[in-house]
């Protein structure tokens, strides 16, 4: 498991940590303006229908609230959850199981469903669309089907590889949200409402430092607070100050713009070994023995919101600002950017 301290893939840790921290409401949940207006219409309007919602599909970089937002369309729509991911699925059985458990109205929440098997997003698409699921008794030709139905449902699915979705499957959703990266300013107000949550005092500088490395993402900023909070109370009196907050990320080798060693050993390979690129993710992900999937999901997302990176049709290519960035010269021949 990846267990860097600014990776956005869930670990561990932060399982207990979200349950106190995570916003329940949507006027709780701070940032995505566009996503929770048209959110707030979306689920208004079946309220005043009296209907359950139309399927949804989430989609973004990993840490920015996808599984949250489930949580809050569910309260919002006072209907229960259920929480599965697509890996786990692997049987037409399991899916069943899932849905015939639901009562109507629920929620069933699929967490990476790019990952779901082709067999089961089959099984799917009719429960999907008519509320239905088929189930085949016996084999060969005396093989019946036997059509079960089912109560009115909703499927949240929540991917960050939008484009591993298929397009049927894609198009059984009656709205796609995207998450972005959060800007400072809401980063800020997620630690301030995270560190008075933890009764933890913390100054308004140390926070605009915290916020500016957490790579735009909610779930790092929490994890930085926490990593803080642990050392100023080991090294001080437990509040925290600018300076403490800046000697605890300096220890953490997370520099002024959230990346680490990862992220720097990334750019200096296309730099020093491909010449700042073109180079494809799977030469650069056997270069640096990590997987292309975790590049294209974990890395890759924010340093080109960075604009350290760019991707083009021929493979990755380093931008003049991420030679300035690693303090490298350019190269004569750099006339793409
Ligand atoms: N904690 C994590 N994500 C959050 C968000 N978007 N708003 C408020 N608190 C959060």
């Amino acid at each position: 498991m990846d267990e860097r301290i600014i990776s956005s893939s869930e670990q561990k840790q932060d399982k207990t940590w979200d349950l106190t921290l995570r916003p329940q409401s949507l006027s709780d949940y701070i940032g995505q303006e566009q996503v929770k207006a048209n959110l707030e219409i979306f689920l208004t309007a079946a309220k005043q229908r009296q209907e359950s919602t139309d399927h949804i599909l989430l989609f973004g970089p990993p840490g920015l609230g996808k599984t949250t937002l489930a949580h809050i369309i569910a309260k919002e729509m006072n209907v229960g959850i259920k929480i599965t991911s697509g890996p786990t699925i692997t049987k037409a059985g399991d899916l069943a199981a899932l849905i015939t458990n639901l009562q109507a109205g629920d929620i069933l929440f699929i967490d990476e469903i790019h990952r779901l098997p082709k067999v089961i997003e089959e099984v799917l698409y009719p429960a999907m669309e008519d509320f239905a699921l088929d189930i085949i008794l016996g084999k060969g030709p005396q093989a019946q089907i036997l059509r079960l139905d089912l109560p009115k449902f909703t499927i949240i699915g929540a991917t960050t590889r939008y484009n591993l979705i298929s397009s049927p499957l894609r198009d059984r959703f009656g709205a796609t949200f995207r998450l972005d990266f959060y800007n400072q300013d809401e980063l800020a107000t997620i630690i301030k409402r995270s560190a008075d949550i933890l009764a933890t005092k913390i100054s308004e500088d140390a926070i605009l430092e915290l916020a500016s490395r957490s790579r735009g993402t909610p779930r790092i900023a929490n994890r930085i607070l926490k990593r803080v909070r642990d050392y100023v109370q080991v090294k001080a009196d437990g509040d925290i100050s600018t300076a403490l907050a800046h000697d605890a990320l300096s220890l953490m080798a997370i520099d002024k713009y959230g990346l680490d060693d990862l992220d720097r050993r990334f750019l200096k390979v296309i730099i020093e070994s491909y010449n700042g690129g073109p180079v494809g993710v799977n030469t650069i992900a056997a270069a640096l023995q990590e997987e292309a999937g975790t590049i294209e999901e974990i890395i890759e997302p924010y340093l080109m919101q960075l604009g350290l990176l760019a991707r083009t049709s021929q493979g990755r290519i380093v931008t003049d600002k991420a030679y300035q960035y690693l303090n490298l010269p350019l190269p004569e021949n750099n006339k793409l950017f």
